[in-house]
């Protein structure tokens, strides 16, 4: 049975959003959405149901311990869903301290905060709460390129600052159900992509630089290889582990689709070239431009989600082909989102990345 009433945290978000939406018009339940509203929250995101009774949506921080206890106590949830994080890898190499402020100490307050909370529930409620936390497969480290994929039992050995800070609270998460038995559940997902992408992660950022006719930039030799999930298969996979999870398992998510960054572009530029020609009939592949490779940049992530699938029957619905041509189509059509995220923060963002 999936919770009536969740909390989810980072729901404006990029995943966030997309989880949000669809457990809201898919009449899952209700949903408490706890966001601070950063630089990647966006509320436009949201827009669907701005006026949906199912929708209640909170400015402020998981850190913030007297918020979240209020919350607590005013909507009872039977789950607490942690989306909220400081996620992109090169603002974690410029700026490391907002991610061990969000993602590790932000965590550990929201985990005393849902710890007292579920402590004093009644025995049945106390049996069907959850809390479910929604991590990345950046914690394992890189691999080689003939290496397995990562299963749920390699070691972490994270290389950022980001993905540390993820490793530090996927631990916490694990010795609060150690410890204290709280009913956790972990997920480790590959790269997402899809609607409401923030354009400064890859695949958003080379298609609106593409139309915008801006060059189109590749860390290093562009062989770095990740693997693709589209967006809304991540959220079912999510929707699976909360109904069916083993408590204190981690499920690995992904989609099966490893490619190379270069790859990656060249196909977005493909799905342009025919959706949305150049006016000089010239590929997008003309904009493609290497540049300085990212400090520490990890090789290669690869998700093995056998577990996943063998324990709880899912499986991605979308290939790399129908996912990217999708979003494509997404950004393209929705013109009016892209130009008012493209605010002034995010140029900010942009000059100080690439100048
Ligand atoms: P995002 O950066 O798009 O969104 C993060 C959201 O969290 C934003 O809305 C932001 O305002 C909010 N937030 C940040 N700090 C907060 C705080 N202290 N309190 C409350 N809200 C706060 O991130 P995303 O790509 O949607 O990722 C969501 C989660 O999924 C993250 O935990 C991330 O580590 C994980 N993840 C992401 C990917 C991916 O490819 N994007 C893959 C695997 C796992
Ligand atoms: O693997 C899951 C992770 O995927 C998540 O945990 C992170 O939150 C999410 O941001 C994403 O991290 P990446 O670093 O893989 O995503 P990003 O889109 O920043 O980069 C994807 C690849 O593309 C990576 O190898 C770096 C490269 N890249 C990125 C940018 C922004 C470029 O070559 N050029 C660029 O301009």
């Amino acid at each position: 049975m999936l919770s009536n009433v969740i909390l989810v945290t980072g729901g404006a978000g990029f995943i966030g959003s997309n989880f949000v939406l669809d457990w809201v018009q898919g009449g899952f339940g209700k949903v408490i959405n706890l966001d601070a509203l950063t630089y990647a929250g966006n509320l436009e995101n949201l827009a669907a149901i701005e006026n949906d009774a199912n929708h209640v949506f909170v400015k402020g921080d998981i850190g913030d311990r007297a918020l979240v206890a209020k919350l607590l106590m005013e909507y009872q949830p039977d789950a607490i869903l942690n989306f909220a994080a400081e996620s992109h890898v090169d603002r974690s190499i410029h700026s490391p301290g907002d991610f061990i402020q969000t993602n590790v100490v932000g965590t550990f307050h929201l985990l005393e905060e849902v710890r007292s909370y579920w402590s004093n529930l009644a025995d049945e409620e106390k049996l069907k709460f959850r809390f479910l936390h929604v991590s990345t497969d950046e914690v394992y480290g890189t691999l080689s390129l003939t290496d397995p994929a990562f299963t749920e039992n390699n070691p972490y050995a994270p290389n950022s600052p980001y993905s540390a800070s993820k490793a530090a609270s996927d631990h916490l998460v694990r010795a609060y159900r150690h410890t204290y038995g709280l009913p956790v559940l972990t997920t480790n997902c590959s790269n997402n992509y899809g609607p409401y992408h923030f354009p400064e992660k890859l695949i958003p950022l080379c298609l609106l630089n593409a139309i915008a006719a801006k060059p189109l930039p590749i860390y290093g030799d562009g062989q770095q290889i990740r693997d693709w999930l589209y967006v809304k298969d991540h959220c079912s996979a999510i929707r699976r582990v909360l109904e069916a999870g083993q408590l204190g398992e981690t499920y690995n998510v992904g989609g099966w689709n490893e490619k190379s960054n270069l790859d990656v572009v060249n196909i977005l530029c493909e799905i342009l070239d025919e959706l949305k020609p150049r006016t000089d009939s010239a590929s997008y592949k003309t904009q493609i431009t290497f540049v300085k490779d990212r400090p520490g940049h990890d090789r290669r992530y690869a998700i093995d989600a056998t577990k996943l699938g063998r324990e709880l029957g899912w499986k991605p619905k979308e290939t790399f082909e129908t996912g990217i041509r999708k979003t494509v189509q997404w950004y393209l059509e929705n013109q009016v989102w892209v130009k008012n995220v493209t605010s002034g923060e995010y140029r900010n963002w942009v000059t100080k990345q690439y100048t």
